[in-house]
Order: structure tokens, then C-alpha cells, then sequence
């Protein structure tokens, strides 16, 4: 997905950009929400674009809102999303453990 550089008021914000990973989880989607009033201009990363759409109506960033296709485990991902931003606010969080079968979790003491 296409995303806008636009650091520093690129458009006319004088606040700058700043990017939000996990934008659909709970901290996140209510960070962009107060970004947002704040009257930034914002690069919000998700997972699924199907799911957040239920949130733009909530957001209400017009086009001082941007998304991004984003996954913690794909490489490079957020590449686009954090371009031209003056701030980060990392708050994608993984749920998925896994402990290799022949580790043995007692000799973890
Ligand atoms: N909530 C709290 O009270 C609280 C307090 C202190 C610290 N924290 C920390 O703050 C962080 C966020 O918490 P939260 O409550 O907002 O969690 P959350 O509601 O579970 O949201 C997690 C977000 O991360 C995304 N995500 C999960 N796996 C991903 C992956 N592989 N690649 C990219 N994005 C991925 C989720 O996307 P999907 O929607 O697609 O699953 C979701 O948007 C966590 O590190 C948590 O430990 C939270």
C-alpha cells in the first residue's frame, strides 16, 4: 500500500507524522484515535486491512490517515510505514510462544 512521506508537516500539519504499529490492538487503535485529534498525520501498520476497516469510522483520520500492510514477521514490512516519520510508537505485540519440543523447560531456573 502506498504510503505518504510527510514528516514535519509535508501537507500542512505543523505537528508532523508519526507511525503506529498494532494499530487494531487496544493501545493502539486508541493512540491513533488521539493522534489523530491531535490533528497528526498518522501511519498506522496492520495485519489484516479487512479488519481495520471497522475502525476508520472510529478514527475519523480522513486523509491525515494512512494504512499499512505490516507483520512482525515478514521482513522489512514496515519499511513504508515508518518512511518520512518523526516518531514511532511500536505497540504491535506478537502473541505467538513456541518452545522447541526437546527443550527442556525445567533446566530454565
Ligand atoms: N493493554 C495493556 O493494559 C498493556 C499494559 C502494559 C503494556 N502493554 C503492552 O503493550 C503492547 C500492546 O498491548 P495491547 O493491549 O494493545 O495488545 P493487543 O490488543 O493484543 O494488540 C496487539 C496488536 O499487535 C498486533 N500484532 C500481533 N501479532 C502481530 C504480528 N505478527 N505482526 C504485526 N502486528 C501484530 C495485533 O494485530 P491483530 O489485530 O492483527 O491481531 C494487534 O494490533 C503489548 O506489548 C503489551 O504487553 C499493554
Amino acid at each position: 500500500m502506498e504510503g505518504r512521506g510527510g514528516g514535519n508537516g509535508g501537507d500542512g500539519s505543523s505537528g508532523g507524522t508519526y507511525c503506529v504499529t498494532g494499530a487494531t490492538g487496544y493501545i493502539g487503535s486508541w493512540l491513533v484515535k488521539a493522534l489523530l485529534r491531535r490533528g497528526l498525520l498518522v501511519h498506522a501498520t496492520v495485519r489484516d486491512l479487512e479488519k481495520a476497516s471497522y475502525l476508520l469510522p472510529k478514527w475519523n483520520g480522513g486523509d491525515r490517515l494512512k494504512l499499512f500492510k505490516a507483520d512482525l514477521h515478514e521482513e522489512g514490512s514496515f519499511d513504508e510505514a515508518v518512511k518520512g516519520c518523526d516518531g514511532v510508537f511500536h505497540v504491535a505485540a506478537s502473541m505467538e510462544f513456541s518452545v522447541p519440543d526437546q527443550e527442556n523447560i525445567g533446566n530454565h531456573h
